[in-house]
């Protein structure tokens, strides 16, 4: 049976690798490299046992450090666990240390890469992600891309071969999972009301490394005097409690990470949503929430054209009045992301070329 050796290390690779590895585990045998680059076990075990993603096979247990250090421990482990097993495709997702730390890998050891959510672009260097996806895409054989925005991002730069719009495997994971979960259940363990509260989630360096940036953020929310549920990002967490920074407000309510189907509940049912995240983003579009980014620019620019997201930076001054616009009259139809159905499509492709 041809082998396919797949490398997820962060939170949001987790939740893209699921439906993707049911999958390909119908035609092909898996190997599972966990990079260990999120460790926490609300960060990591609990994705693998909600999703009932499978145990890795490795876990690399790479863990947090400045940028090189952290891929190079990763590199370096990943390349030989490559040089003995010779896979015939490694598969990577999205554009975090343990991405590029993949492609690097493969690529010199002449392993074809193929890229899930590749031909993102932010336009903005000083984002590390911007970074691993450029590296990322240009070492890849197969670019799985979600959006035709990334088939033109991707054009742009030259690279047309190997391109596939097969829609975003993030939209498989919320269809696939909003249907099983028991909502009443989630909202009653947070003590919520559809509709009566607002969610936030923060963890990009530009809102997290300035204190100043933060402290401004976490009194902004404060000051909204709205309930805010906020399940925080450890970095967040990290860097508030090095800052001194702490929350006096009873509607803001900071609670550890949650688990991936209690966050789409959350999602669904919140009358709005604050989030810097990429995926979260997203999922608000599909859960039909209005969302407000904490960033200059997006890679889901498709969400900003429509009049899903509104992207406000820093400007936090602006969150007051956007809480109460009204929402654009669009019906949240996702078939910009595709039909929910991208990792039987990345499946079939990959069956296709190699069996
Ligand atoms: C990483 C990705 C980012 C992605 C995010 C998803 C890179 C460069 N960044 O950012 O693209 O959006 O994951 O969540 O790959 N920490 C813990 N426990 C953990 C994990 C992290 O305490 O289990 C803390 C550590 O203090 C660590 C910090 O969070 O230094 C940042 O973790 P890291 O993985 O380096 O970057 P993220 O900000 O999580
Ligand atoms: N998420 C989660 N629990 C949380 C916060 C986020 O399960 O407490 C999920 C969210 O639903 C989305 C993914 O994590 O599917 C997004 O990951 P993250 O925001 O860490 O990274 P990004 O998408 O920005 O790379």
């Amino acid at each position: 049976m041809k082998q396919i050796c797949t490398i997820v290390g962060a939170r949001p690779q987790f939740i893209k690798c699921a439906p993707v590895s049911r999958e390909i585990r119908k035609n092909f045998s898996e190997i599972l490299i966990h990079t260990g680059q999120h460790y926490d076990k609300n960060m990591s075990e609990t994705f693998f046992q909600e999703l009932s993603i499978p145990e890795p096979d490795y876990n690399l247990g790479s863990g947090s450090a400045n940028h090189g250090e952290q891929t190079a421990k990763m590199l370096v482990a990943i390349e030989n666990i490559l040089i003995d097993l010779k896979p015939d495709i490694v598969l990577i997702y999205g554009d975090t240390n343990s991405t590029i730390a993949g492609a690097l890998a493969a690529s010199k050891l002449h392993i074809p890469v193929a890229h899930i959510e590749a031909g993102l672009r932010s336009y903005n260097r000083n984002m590390p992600e911007e970074i691993n996806r450029i590296v990322s895409d240009k070492l890849s054989k197969y670019l799985f891309v979600p959006t035709q925005t990334a088939v033109n991002n991707l054009a742009k730069e030259g690279q047309t071969d190997g391109v596939y719009n097969v829609g975003d495997v993030m939209y498989d994971s919320f269809l696939f999972n909003l249907s099983r979960i028991d909502k009443d259940k989630v909202l009653s363990k947070f003590q919520l009301k559809s509709e009566e509260f607002i969610l936030a989630t923060v963890h990009r360096p530009q809102n997290t490394d300035d204190p100043i940036i933060l402290r401004a953020l976490i009194s902004t929310l404060e000051n909204l005097n709205e309930l805010i549920l906020f399940p925080i990002h450890p970095r967040t967490r990290n860097l508030m409690r090095n800052f001194n920074i702490a929350v006096n407000s009873e509607n803001l309510r900071l609670v550890e990470p949650v688990s991936y189907q209690e966050m789409i509940v959350l999602e669904k049912h919140a009358r709005v949503i604050i989030t810097d995240s990429g995926g979260v983003q997203k999922e608000a579009y599909f859960a039909g929430v209005p969302c407000i980014v904490l960033r200059g620019e997006t890679e889901w620019v498709e969400l900003v054209e429509n009049g899903w997201a509104k992207l406000i930076g820093s400007d936090f001054d602006k969150l007051p009045g956007l809480l109460f616009e009204k929402q654009t009259e669009i019906h949240s139809d996702s078939r910009i992301f595709g039909g929910g159905n991208a990792s039987h499509k990345i499946t079939e492709i990959l069956k296709s070329d190699l069996l």
